[in-house]
């Protein structure tokens, strides 16, 4: 049977890569980020993971639930919404059309549609793109995307979590679950996108919220958590909807889930928004 042996919240900003060039005035500032990924990749090929799933919150569907079910992942990306930040960026990967066919199947007996789709030009997205850069650089694990639909619902999502569970359980595949998305996600407006973006959130009442919910997880209130995430996705700006979070949560159990959660850089401002990577223990 398979399991799933990682699960985690990543940041997959534009301002690792920056971060990295030589010359950048960001140079070196999101070192404990970028290390942090490669810390999740490290335990995941550790584990011997065979697929990272990956919650995507830069493939934004306006209809329905999509899965990219490719045999392989190749190609060079340029973002469309920060061209200046993320340019020729090459990435191939292996896919598992399998375990991405078995979760639109599962997804399907819970009265969910979801397609996966085979389309060689389908590309995948910078949310999967940057952290299987740091993560997965030498492809040696397959990847499956998982798109974040707009106009759906909290159970519709958690339906689709669920279906991952089962899928991988029903795949005999060792998988590391992996929400890409920020934690609150209001960005600064044109006006103000100057050196100081990088270095603040948007809203202090958003920073205050993303800081309750790392003492919530620390804590493992895990209950109280999910109770909350609907209103958190929609009063603190949530990427995506924060679909990432709502899908990783189901998988693990929603409220029933009660690992440690383990923080592996600190929470960090980007454009506005807040950012962490956090790894929630699943029993070995
Ligand atoms: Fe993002």
């Amino acid at each position: 049977m398979g399991k799933i042996v990682l699960a985690a919240k990543v940041t997959h900003v534009p301002s690792l890569m920056l971060s990295e060039r030589e010359g950048s005035p960001l140079k070196g500032m999101r070192d404990g980020a970028i290390k942090s990924l490669r810390e999740l990749g490290r335990r995941a090929h550790e584990r011997g993971v065979d697929t990272f799933v990956v919650f995507d919150t830069h493939w934004l569907s306006n209809f329905g639930y999509h899965i990219n079910a490719n045999a392989r992942h190749k190609g060079s990306y340029t973002s469309h919404e920060a061209p200046h930040m993320i340019q020729n960026l090459g990435y191939d990967l292996p896919g598992d059309p399998i375990l991405a066919e078995q979760i639109a199947t599962e997804a399907r007996k819970m009265s969910l549609n979801v397609l996966a789709h085979k389309v060689q030009t389908l590309g995948l997205e910078y949310g999967t793109i940057v952290p299987m850069h740091y993560m997965n650089a030498d492809g040696r694990a397959n990847v499956v995307s998982v798109a974040s639909p707009l106009f759906t619902s909290v159970d519709e999502s958690r339906t689709l979590g669920d279906a991952v569970r089962r899928a991988v359980e029903a795949c005999d595949r060792k998988v590391a679950l992996i929400a890409s998305g920020s934690l609150s996600h209001r960005l600064w407006p044109n006006k103000n996108l100057g050196p100081e973006a990088w270095t603040t959130v948007a809203s202090e009442f958003n920073r205050q919220v993303d800081l309750r919910v790392l003492e919530l997880w620390q804590q493992r209130r895990y209950k109280e958590f999910v109770a909350m995430l609907p209103d958190y996705a929609v009063k603190c700006n949530g990427e995506g909807g924060m679909a990432d979070t709502i899908m990783l949560f189901a998988a693990l159990g929603w409220d029933a889930y009660a690992g440690e959660a383990e923080q592996l850089c600190d929470y960090f401002p980007s454009s506005g928004s807040g950012q962490v990577s956090v790894e929630f223990h699943v029993p070995a």
